[in-house]
C-alpha cells in the first residue's frame, strides 16, 4: 500500500515547488549547448551561471498503471534572442504520453514528432491543458516576464530520454523579434547568427 504522505501533496503555483520536496535545478551550464547563440551563452556564463528552470518530481508508486508527476518552473529571460526553455526530452518508453497543466506565466510547448520530424507549438498558460502524444519530443519555453509554472503527469514507466535531443536539438527555436515571440527553423536562426558574426552586427 502506498504511503499516505505520497497520496497528498501541496504545491505552490507561483514558486513552482511541492511542499517537502527538493527541486532539481538546471542552470545555464547544464543546457548551454541547447541555445543557438554561442556568443550570448559565453557572455551570460561570464556574468553568472544563472538558474534557467527547476523541476520537482513526485513518484508515489511504481508498476503497471502507476503515475508520476512533476512541477516545473522556468525563470523569465533569454540567451541572446532565444527564450529560456527546458532541455526537452522524449520518453524512453516511446508510447508513453503526458498531460501538462499550465499554472502561471506565459509559455509555449514545442512538440516534435520523432517519426515524421513535424513540429507544433501550443500555448502553455493558466487554465490550459496540453496532451503530449507518445513518440513526441517536448520542450517548454517561457516567453513571458514572470516565472512559468506547470504540472506534468505521466506514466511511472515513461522514463526520460534526453540523449536524442542533446545530440540534434529541436528543429525549431522560439526567439524574440521586435518584442514578439516567434517560432523559427533553428537552421535559419543559426545562419542568421553566423551572418551577424561575419558582419559584426
Ligand atoms: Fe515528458
Amino acid at each position: 500500500m502506498t504511503d499516505l504522505s505520497e497520496l497528498f501533496k501541496l504545491f505552490d503555483p507561483t514558486l513552482g515547488t511541492i511542499d517537502g520536496l527538493e527541486p532539481i535545478e538546471r542552470r545555464l551550464v547544464d543546457l548551454h549547448t541547447m541555445f543557438s547563440d554561442k556568443q550570448a551563452v559565453t557572455a551570460a556564463l561570464q556574468a553568472e551561471n544563472h538558474l534557467i528552470y527547476s523541476v520537482t518530481a513526485v513518484q508515489p508508486d511504481e508498476g503497471d498503471g502507476a503515475l508520476h508527476y512533476g512541477i516545473g518552473c522556468i525563470m523569465p529571460g533569454r540567451i541572446g534572442d532565444e527564450y529560456h526553455m527546458t532541455k526537452g526530452h522524449l520518453h524512453s518508453r516511446r508510447a508513453a504520453a503526458e498531460v501538462y497543466i499550465g499554472l502561471q506565466g506565459e509559455g509555449l510547448m514545442l512538440l516534435e514528432d520523432e517519426r515524421t520530424g513535424s513540429s507544433r507549438t501550443l500555448p502553455l498558460q493558466p487554465h490550459s491543458v496540453l496532451y503530449v502524444p507518445g513518440a513526441t519530443a517536448h520542450r517548454t519555453i517561457n516567453i513571458g516576464a514572470s516565472p512559468l509554472t506547470y504540472l506534468g503527469i505521466y506514466p511511472a514507466d515513461a522514463g526520460h530520454d534526453y540523449g536524442a535531443i542533446a545530440e540534434r536539438n529541436f528543429r525549431q527555436a522560439v526567439i524574440c523579434r521586435n518584442g514578439e515571440a516567434v517560432v523559427v527553423e533553428r537552421s535559419d536562426y543559426l545562419r542568421q547568427l553566423e551572418r551577424n558574426t561575419a558582419t559584426g552586427s
